[in-house]
């Protein structure tokens, strides 16, 4: 769970001193941002006090080290949480519960009720009653209880139960109110996706869903109540919905999660909002016309949930930046594709003239696009034989550009084969949220599996090419026959390197790269076992943390000074570092495995230095090379990687490399580069497809990539190797910057911690060339795209 804007209101009062203190240690665990908002409203409040509240309390916050704001707002209380919450894009308000007792209960006129209603987030209610004495608030939240009914919805609010839980080492009991046989049935099923560290009650019980949940939490001293929003907009509101009472009712703090946002019938035009239709979530925006646009709200980069942003106009995309406009097209990426269009009484662009029967899906299908007989390049020219292209490799480049060949109209035979037994997946989820056991591998697949054989492309899987002869044009396949191809693509990645390290073959040494691997290491990871990790690039980083969060004791040993200083420098790095001490990372550096120690099976690892740590597995993360050995002999240019130009052609013509093994030439930064990031294995296996037709595309993408890291998201772009300059726009102490890699006065690279936008903005100006004043790109008032 990431709260990295948390908005508060204060008077100054003693019980409001209790929420801020609350959001404050909120603000503090959660490495967010805190602003502190005072009303100006029209019953004279006066400045000045109000004013010294503000400062004192962000005075006080900063002295915890929280990067904390303070703001005089003109307006009702309610109106400057709101307006605060909007501008800062906050994804969490807290407020106390002040004037929410039951006299006041259907009444909507209490701040908290106020808020409650419209919140463009997330919102904490803290039980103030008899706190604003010596009373220490809460959190931490050991004690917590979740209402659910089973639906997707309620799940979500769920699951930051069970993130807060993990946070602070506590139980939580899941409640569903209704039929006792159904109950049985969706608590299991809700509980199964609970953290290996989070202790579970289930209870069922019958009645009014909200005395019940109240009844509990007061019977069971729970601190926390956590429940969904559903119904708390919209019309519903006026009856009293579950949420709503028991924010009034119950004697604990409230966390109110914006789960749905209305009906679709509440969105006034010119707005979108995450509503519910039909029980499930969409993200719909009303045009001035009335016509809806219903979508998706699965970003397409990596499937978080996007949100309507009002100031932009544009549904925002909160993990890595992707932007998309109303009607769900790209903005600005990641992501790549638009969100999906799902429904709505809009038409969808261009489908028009032929009725509606393309709009729930939002594009034609692929197929469905062939037999329109779309102008297709060289399928358009209908060879007389049918060629065929064969793509070694069906992981994320290899599947992309399979998926080119037959969206451009490519009607000869593609033929993916690949060394893995599984259909082309994801790997970032491996080191991420599969890993902590958060996310299937259902919801990472490249293309769903039917996708393959829907698009005539045919698949063989668990099939390893060992050798290439381009000029008989022919594959050779361990234990198979040999393939013949037309043309061919190489998009074999990378592997992980391997060391004679002595002892690297014992059992529970292991290593990430692949599904099974990240199997592997989730069937280790119980929590309190202790694992040392070698090496402390962006993967390891990932792992640590991942290791971390499952409440693992994780040590580290890595050459270098910090962690990613070889690329970063230590700077960065250093501030990296901080953030993995901080999650209780024990780090060594400028140290190196020397052997791993145990009989069968690891249970200590010795170091370079001397050092004897024991342990109960090990994750190697000592980089990866390219996979080219099986091309020896064939004649093909290999040098770290497959050599290739900026259209994807290796030496020998009609073969092609992209992704992780292509060494091609950039012709923005007028060198070769090989690159190991999923931006450029997508975007190269397009190209790579685009040229297998005779298209005549340079690839000339600029390199981007994320690493999620705990609450926090990095991401670089650009590419560079040595700078004379780095210039900080922001501050690292804060760890809320981005960091620009100048050589002569040209930015090549800039990395940010938790600023997505302006990486995606830096894009541009390195796109441009570079050439940039410092002194701007420092200067935050100064927008980056104006330097592009
Ligand atoms: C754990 C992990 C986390 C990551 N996280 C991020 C991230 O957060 N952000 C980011 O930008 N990037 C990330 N990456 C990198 C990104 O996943 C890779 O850049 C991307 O997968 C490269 O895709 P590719 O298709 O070029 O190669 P690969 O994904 O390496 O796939 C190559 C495929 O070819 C197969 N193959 C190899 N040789 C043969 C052969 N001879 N015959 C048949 N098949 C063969 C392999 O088995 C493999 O399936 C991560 C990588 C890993 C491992
Ligand atoms: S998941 Fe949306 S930008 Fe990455």
């Amino acid at each position: 769970m990431s709260y990295r804007a948390i908005v508060v209101g204060t008077d100054g009062s003693p019980t409001a001193s209790v929420a801020v203190e609350v959001a404050q240690k909120l603000a503090k665990r959660l490495k967010g941002k805190l602003v502190l908002v005072g009303a100006l409203d029209a019953y004279g409040v006066s400045r000045q006090p109000l004013q010294t509240a503000l400062y004192e309390a962000a005075e006080a916050a900063r002295a915890k080290k929280v990067d904390a704001t303070a703001e005089l707002i003109e307006g009702t209380p309610g109106e400057a949480i709101l307006a605060a919450a909007i501008k800062h894009d906050a994804d969490l308000i807290v407020v106390g519960n002040r004037g929410m007792g039951q006299a006041t209960r259907f009444r909507l006129g209490s701040v908290p009720d106020w808020i409650a209603h419209d919140a463009p987030c997330d919102l904490l209610i803290v039980d103030t009653t008899g706190r604003a004495g010596p009373r220490e608030p809460a959190p931490p939240y050991t004690r917590i209880l979740a209402g659910t009914d089973g639906s997707g919805t309620a799940t979500e609010a769920v699951r930051k139960a069970y993130t807060l839980a993990s946070m602070y080492a506590g139980t939580v009991t899941l409640v569903h109110v209704g039929d006792p046989l159904v109950g049985a049935i969706k608590l299991e099923e809700v509980a199964s996706t609970r953290p290996d560290d989070v202790e579970v009650q289930k209870r069922t019980v019958e009645g009014d869903p909200a005395q019940r949940i109240c009844e509990l939490a007061e019977a069971e001293g729970v601190q926390l109540v956590v429940v969904g929003n559903k119904g708390m907009s919209g019309v519903r509101r006026f009856l009293g919905s579950v949420p709503n009472k028991v924010a009034h009712e119950v004697p604990s703090d409230v966390l109110i999660v914006k789960t749905v946002d209305r009906s679709a019938e509440d969105l006034v035009a010119g707005h979108g909002g995450l509503v519910n239709v039909d029980g499930r979530q969409l993200a719909v925006y009303r045009d001035e016309d009335g016509q809806t646009y219903e979508l998706s709200p699965r970003c397409t980069h990596m499937g978080c949930t996007v949100d309507w942003n009002d100031t932009a106009k544009t549904w925002d995309c909160p993990c890595h930046g992707s932007r998309f406009a109303f009607d769900g097209s790209v903005v600005r990426g990641p992501a790549a594709d638009p969100l999906e269009r799902v429904g709505g009484t809009a038409a969808a662009p261009g489908v028009a003239a032929q009725g509606t029967e393309a709009v729930a899906g939002g594009a034609p299908s692929l197929s469905a696009a062939a037999s329109l007989g779309r102008e297709v390049g060289s399928a358009a020219k209908k060879p007389a034989k049918k060629e065929r292209y064969a793509i070694v490799g069906a992981s994320l480049a290899g599947a992309t550009a399979a998926a080119t060949l037959r969206e451009e109209g490519f009607d000869g035979e593609v033929i993916l084969i690949g060394a893995e037994p599984a259909f082309p997946y994801e790997r970032p989820p491996l080191s991420k949220s599969f890993l902590r056991g958060e996310s299937t591998m259902q919801e990472a697949m490249v293309r769903p599996q039917a996708f393959y054989a829907d698009n005539g492309i045919e698949t063989r899987l668990g099939t390893t090419v060992v050798g290439v002869d381009p000029a008989g044009k022919t594959l050779a396949v361990a234990g198979g026959d040999p393939v013949s191809f037309d043309k061919l693509l190489i998009a074999t990645g990378a592997r992980n390197r391997r060391f004679p390290i002595p002892g690297i073959d014992l059992e529970g040494v292991l290593d990430l790269r692949t599904l099974g691997d990240a199997a592997g290491i989730r069937a280790e990871m119980l929590p309190g076992r202790r694992v040392v990790m070698a090496g402390m690039g962006f993967i390891g980083s990932e792992v640590a943390a991942s290791l971390r969060q499952r409440g693992l004791e994780v040590h580290v040993v890595a050459g270098g000074k910090a962690p990613l200083d070889r690329i970063l420098g230590e700077d960065v790095g250093r501030v990296i570092e901080g953030i993995h001490r901080d999650h209780g990372v024990e780090m060594t550096f400028d140290d190196q495995v020397a052997g791993f120690e145990g009989n069968g099976r690891v249970r200590g690892v010795k170091t370079a230095s001397g050092l004897s740590l024991s342990c109960d597995f090990v994750v190697l993360g000592l980089g990866v090379e390219p996979v080219a050995s099986f091309l020896e002999g064939s004649g093909i240019d290999v040098d770290d990687g497959v050599v290739v130009d900026e259209r994807c052609r290796a030496s020998v013509a009609g073969v092609f490399a992209a992704g992780d093994v292509a060494n091609h030439y950039h012709p923005i930064f007028e060198r070769r580069i090989r690159i190991e990031h999923w931006n450029n294995a997508r975007a190269q296996g397009r190209v790579a497809g685009l040229n297998m037709l005779g298209r005549d595309t340079p690839y000339e993408e600029i390199h981007w990539f994320w690493s999620d890291q705990y609450e926090h998201t990095i991401q670089y772009a650009g590419h560079h190797r040595e700078w004379d300059d780095l210039v900080i726009r922001g501050n690292l102490e804060s760890r809320t910057f981005a960091a620009f890699y100048m050589l002569g006065g040209r930015v090549q690279a800039v990395v940010s911690v938790d600023r997505p936008a302006d990486v995606q903005d830096a894009m541009g100006v390195i796109r441009a060339g570079g050439l940039a004043d410092p002194a701007k790109l420092r200067d935050e008032t100064v927008p980056l795209a104006s330097l592009g």
